[in-house]
This record gives structure tokens, sequence and C-alpha cells, in this order.
């Protein structure tokens, strides 16, 4: 990998735009995407999310507007394009007649894997997928988990640098879920990028580095679950704990130095909501200054399911 492509987003829009007749179901997409990150991409039930994927991987031309990913364009260099990304669409497509052995050798050669490493790759697939037992039963017979697995295997045959992953764990139990985001990482931390688009924002907030929200077509916040919160919400749960004979001081110097509303207190615990993050950092000066012991001060952040539904009720929100 060369230094040029390296300072290069691996994904990159601007403007992105596809019409389907009067509906504008993605509309002026600008964003982009660097190496190594775990991007997730979310929005309500027809948000644009799988038109995104389809037009990042040519499948379906734009409108209006440009893309870039790893250097080429979806649409002049598509087929160029997918043999060095992989896709997990929302409802993968599985003859239920082959056996996943069979299948993966199958799309291994669509995918030019050459002869000699199609056994290798497929066996290794197989394994880390947790496959390799029932590798020559039909697919048929599969559950939906190990269909998801199989899926999950057949996209990543090329050794993609990218993996657009549509909805992964819909349909899956807790555990085959968590099998498939732990998945995720490990495949995240070789270096590739993943492009996840999920309803499952708890999923969104443990996975993604960075996220971005649709709402009708139009990305309407974007930036890491911790960014979002700060854009939609005025306040945030403060904890300080502090020795507990110096409680009362504490507690003074609280209620005077920022505008906290609702302090409430245990032995050791303050608990405040605080207005401004930004007074935080004053706080912390001022009780150190005066000798409070600070043990610990923690900021609850709010969880990036009440930060979604919030931005889906606000105006947009620019990040
Ligand atoms: N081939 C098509 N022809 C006509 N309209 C389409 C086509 N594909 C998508 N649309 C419309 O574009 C909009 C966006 O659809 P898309 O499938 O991208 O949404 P999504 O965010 O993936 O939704 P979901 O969460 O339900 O999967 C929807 O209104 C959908 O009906
Ligand atoms: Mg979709």
């Amino acid at each position: 990998m060369n230094m040029a492509t390296h300072s290069h987003p691996v994904i990159c829009t601007s403007g992105l735009t596809r019409r389907f007749g009067d509906k504008v179901a993605v509309n002026d997409l600008t964003l982009e995407i660097d190496r190594g990150e775990i991007f997730g991409f979310l929005g309500h039930n027809g948000a644009g999310k799988t038109t995104t994927i389809r037009l990042l991987n040519g499948v379906l031309s734009a409108s209006a507007g440009t893309a870039r990913v790893l250097g080429l364009s979806p649409w002049r260099d598509g087929p160029a394009l997918r043999q060095r990304t992989g896709v997990l669409t929302e409802t993968p497509a599985l003859d239920e007649r082959l056996t996943a052995r069979q299948t993966l050798r199958t799309y291994a050669d669509l995918y030019n894997v050459t002869v000699n490493q199609v056994n290798h790759r497929v066996a290794e697939l197989l394994e880390l997928f947790d496959l390799s037992e029932r590798a020559d039963e039909r697919v048929g017979a599969y559950s939906r988990g190990m269909q998801q697995r199989l899926a999950l295997a057949r996209a990543l045959l090329h050794d993609p640098e990218i993996l657009f992953l549509d909805e992964p764990t819909s349909g899956l139990d807790p555990v085959a879920a968590r099998q498939v985001n732990d998945l995720i990482t490990t495949l995240s931390r070789e270096g590739r990028v993943i492009f996840l688009c999920t309803h499952n924002l708890s999923e969104a907030q443990r996975l993604c580095d960075r996220v971005a929200v649709m709402r009708h077509g139009q990305l309407i916040a974007l930036g890491t679950p911790a960014e979002l919160a700060r854009q939609v919400t005025f306040s945030a749960q403060l904890s300080l704990e502090v020795a507990p004979e110096q409680m009362a001081q504490a507690r003074d110097i609280l209620s005077h130095t920022v505008p906290m509303s609702a302090i409430a207190a245990t032995e050791t615990t303050l608990t405040a909501t605080c207005a401004d993050r930004e007074d935080i950092p004053d706080l912390l000066a001022t009780l150190v200054s005066r000798d409070v012991r600070v043990y610990q001060l923690y900021l609850h952040e709010p969880a990036l399911e009440e930060v979604y539904f919030k931005l889906q009720d606000t105006e947009e929100v620019t990040a």
C-alpha cells in the first residue's frame, strides 16, 4: 500500500443522489470513510441505506453526484471494484440445494480465487465461521444463523478491502448475533473497512467508530456516537466521587461554579445535571485548587438509541 493510497479516504461521495421516478432515495449524500473504520449507517426503513450500498458498488447508477471507492468509480470501474469489495446483502440469496462447501467453491470461481488456493480458502472460511462440521450438508437444512454466517463467509472469499454489511444480524438470536459482531470486530482489526447498515442501535454504539444517520435519503448527522450525543443533548449527567468529609464543600463548589441543577448526593458521590460540558474543566480546576480530593469524575453520555430518536425528531443537525 503506497502512502498516496493510504492518505485518501477509502470511500468518498459528493452530492450523491439517486432517484426512482419522483422518489429521491438518496439525496445529496456527501461523506468520507477512512481506512480501518467500522462505519455505521443508520436510518428508518426506506431511509436510503441499501440504495447507498448499491450505488457504492456500482450496482445502481447515480442520478447525480460522484463517488470514489478505493480510488475507483463504482460505475465506470464496477467489475474491478467489486473484486475488492464484499457485500452481504439484506436477504442473502443462497441456493438451498448446495452444501456450504459447494456454495463457497462456486463463488470462489466467480471471484477468480486461483484454483490452487480454493480448497485452502474455503476450508479456512468454514473454520472461521464455525461451519466445518456441517460443511457438506445442504444449506436448506441450516438454521438462519448458519445461513447468515455462510453468506458472510461468501462475501469474504476474495479477501475484500471493504465489507458492506446490510443488517448482518437481523433475524439472528443473541448468541449468533454476538458471533457475527465478534467477527466484524476481527475483520476490522485485520484492516478492512466495514460499512454496516443496522437497525440495532446498541450494536452500532458498541461496534462503530463513526455513524451516519439518514432520514428520507438525507444525511442528518455524522460523527462518533459521543459526538452525536453532544450535538443533540443539552445536558449530561455528571457523577463526582470525593472524600466523604469534603462532601459539603464539594457540593457548595459545584452549585456555585457551574449552572447545574438537581444536585443529589450519597455518602461519597455527587450527581448533577450539567448543561454545558465545557463547564467541567472549570469545575475540576476549582475543586483541585480548593484541595478537594476527587477520586472519580464521570460524564454519562446518553446511549446512541436516545440520540437517534432525538435526531429523527429534530431538524437537520450539521456535524
Ligand atoms: N429499485 C427501486 N425502485 C423503486 N424504488 C426503490 C428501489 N429501491 C429502493 N427504492 C425506494 O428508495 C427508498 C430507499 O430504499 P432503501 O432500500 O435504500 O432503504 P433502506 O434504508 O435500506 O430501508 P430498510 O431499512 O427498510 O432496508 C425507499 O422509498 C424505496 O422504496
Ligand atoms: Mg435496506
